[in-house]
């Protein structure tokens, strides 16, 4: 490294080191943009503020540092000139992103809460059915869900009403379908839930209720005091 390039650098953090308590303010960014779990498409970005100003950003797409102030041009004539310092950031795109990507797709991409589902029967408010089915479905975790009525094994499409996957404020979502219809004798009434917490989607009848299964949460729960009960 020589010794242009040191203060250069040196300029850049000793700011922070001795003056940091006095009200300066030095800032790195660091970008990982990607959209594929395999980061083939990994895009990342260094960004140097002082004092809220942008100095000077490396970008991977461009392989190169821009200055966009005229210290931060200084900057870039020297670390551009460079080519170790150049590799480096490659080097540190692949060890930053890849370390934080694999986490974020643990912990938060990939997390799933398995549902529970409850099936009751209430007083229909129209009268235009003698029988009203409420099929909640609580603490799931993504938000993206299907709930459908079955009519021995057949979609049911009229009468259904449903609610937006309401937040609990704490992760987890609970939604509410309501199917207004007139019994027969012999049928069977389910509702099927999809969501990604389940291989296939399940199916609760009506009349022969399973006991109510447990959350199998894999997100961990906060405390419920902090959860919404919507009960309809
Ligand atoms: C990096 O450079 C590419 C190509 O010019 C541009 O499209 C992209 O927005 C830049 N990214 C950042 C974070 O500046």
């Amino acid at each position: 490294m020589s010794l242009s390039n040191l203060r250069c650098i040196g300029l850049l953090f000793v700011f922070n080191l001795f003056f940091g308590t006095d009200g300066y303010y030095l800032q790195m960014q660091f970008d990982c943009i990607f959209s594929r779990k395999d980061l083939q498409d990994i895009k990342f970005a260094e960004l140097f503020f002082f004092n809220k100003v942008e100095h000077v950003r490396y970008n991977s797409s461009l392989r190169k540092y821009t200055g966009y102030t005229e210290f931060g041009m200084k900057c870039t004539q020297i670390l551009n000139s460079d080519p170790a310092k150049l590799a480096e950031e490659q080097v540190r795109m692949d060890s930053y992103c890849r370390r934080f990507v694999s986490l974020v797709y643990c912990n938060i991409l990939e997390k799933t809460a398995e549902p529970y589902i409850k099936l009751r029967s209430l007083k229909p408010v129209s009268s235009k059915h003698p029988a009203l089915l409420v099929c909640s479905v609580y603490n799931f975790y993504p938000k993206a869900i299907r709930v459908m009525w079955l009519r021995d094994g057949e979609e049911v499409t009229f009468d259904v009403t449903s609610t937006e996957e309401l937040s609990n404020g704490d992760w987890y979502y609970q939604v509410h379908s309501h199917l207004e219809y007139t019994p027969k004798s012999g049928e069977t009434i389910s509702c099927n839930v999809e969501h990604a917490s389940f291989p296939q989607p399940k199916v609760v009848d009506w009349g022969m209720r399973p006991p109510e299964s447990k959350p199998q949460a894999t997100v961990a729960r906060k405390n419920s005091l902090s959860g919404r009960k919507v009960e309809q």
